[in-house]
């Protein structure tokens, strides 16, 4: 196979986390006699330094003609001023809605081995294996904000929107749906309907949709208590389904199950096979530069890009079997507890790619 992949390093780890993950797409297309090709470009507060602009039109373009894009993180404190005029996050929520990726999928599963990292008990850990499906292109991060303004007593007011239609509540619960189905057919809506419109919308439509899937289970439960549960009962979940701003809450707190943030992956998707993946993590400014980043969730989510976006499902797995091997047999990471670097970790993974 031949395929074109849009490399997107960004800022911070960014760069350190892709490049690593680069190595182990590199070994995998040799094992497996495909051509990877990357093209690099810029995303976030280093195409703000370069060219004025977040998300320049290159990069759009770019990532169009591209059959999958890979990105590691955006932002800093460099670029952090409340009243900077353009942002590196406008970047990522940018190219995310120029491609369409309306769904973010998150699996978040557990490694018995790093039961130690987990600040949870070990028998909360036993039986974790949940998918979160963030809304992504909709919600309170789209809806029209009305910028800071400054009113006639001398005080500043500004305004976000939770805006969703009926549409694009239904697609992204139909994803779930059919994802649970390769599952355990357990789909957890999670909503705030006892207090917002959007949320009721949201409920009455993932009951009309459930109700397409008779072999899928549809349960609602308030994100409040789901936040609760997600670190009392993990495993009671299977499929979690949510707006995008409290998707993107619920799977940082969920990376705390098993270990570390820097073990997340992520995939991107819309309606064709063009996908986005990158870690749930951002761009760590307090450990950038350092080499001692996590590469995990970057590679992880490189092995979703193969099986999603490309088709290829043994050489995903043979990224996720190789990751799962080093950490068995002892490779970690300072996140993790240990005492390996970036270079150290990859090494570690390329040493066990079968
Ligand atoms: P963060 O995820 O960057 O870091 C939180 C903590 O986790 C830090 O202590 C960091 O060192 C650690 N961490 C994260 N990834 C790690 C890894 N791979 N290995 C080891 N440790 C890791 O969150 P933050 O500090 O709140 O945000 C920093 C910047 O990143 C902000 O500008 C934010 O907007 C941006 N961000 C970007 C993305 C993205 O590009 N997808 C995601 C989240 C945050
Ligand atoms: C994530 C990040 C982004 C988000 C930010 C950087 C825009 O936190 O991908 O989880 O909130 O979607
Ligand atoms: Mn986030």
């Amino acid at each position: 196979m031949d395929a074109t992949i849009v490399v997107l390093g960004g800022d911070g780890i960014g760069p350190e986390i892709v490049h690593a993950t680069r190595r182990v797409l590199d070994a995998v297309a040799l094992r497996h006699g495909h051509t990877l090709r990357y093209d690099e470009q810029l995303i976030g507060g280093a195409a703000i330094d370069a060219t004025g602009q977040p998300l320049p039109a290159a990069t759009v373009e770019a990532c169009r003609r591209a059959d999958a894009v890979l990105l590691g993180a955006v932002g800093g404190p460099k670029w952090d001023d409340p009243r900077a005029p353009v942002r590196p996050e406008q970047g990522l929520l940018g190219i995310r809605k120029a491609l369409g990726l309306y769904a973010n999928l998150r699996p978040v599963k557990v490694y018995p081995a790093l039961a130690d990292a987990s600040p949870l008990k070990a028998e909360r850990l036993v039986g974790v294996d949940l998918l979160v499906v963030r809304e992504l292109t909709g919600g309170i991060y789209f809806g029209q904000p009305r910028l800071r303004e400054r009113r006639e007593d001398g005080s500043e007011r500004a305004v976000d929107t939770l805006e969703y239609t009926d549409g694009e509540i239904r697609r992204v619960v139909r994803l779930a749906c059919q994802l649970a189905r390769q599952r355990r057919g357990l789909v957890t809506s999670v909503d705030k309907a006892n207090v917002l419109e959007s949320s009721r919308l949201w409920r009455q439509v993932a009951i009309e949709v459930a109700a397409e899937y008779p072999d899928v289970k549809l349960e609602h439960q308030l994100v409040d208590s789901a936040a609760m549960r997600l670190v009392t009962h993990p495993a009671g979940f299977d499929v979690i389904v949510t707006e995008n701003m409290f998707g993107d809450i619920l799977t940082d707190e969920a990376a705390v199950i098993g270990g570390s943030l820097g073990l997340l992956p992520s995939a991107s998707t819309g309606e064709g096979r063009r996908g986005l993946y990158e870690p749930i993590h951002g761009s760590a400014p307090d450990i950038a530069g350092k080499g001692v980043a996590n590469p995990l969730g970057t590679m992880l989510s490189a092995a979703l890009l193969l099986r999603y976006s490309l088709g290829l499902e043994a050489e995903a797995r043979a990224i996720e079997t190789a990751v799962e091997r080093a950490i068995n047999e002892g490779a970690r990471t300072r996140d993790l507890g240990g005492t390996l670097d970036t270079t150290a970790m990859t090494d570690a993974v390329l040493a066990r790619l079968g």
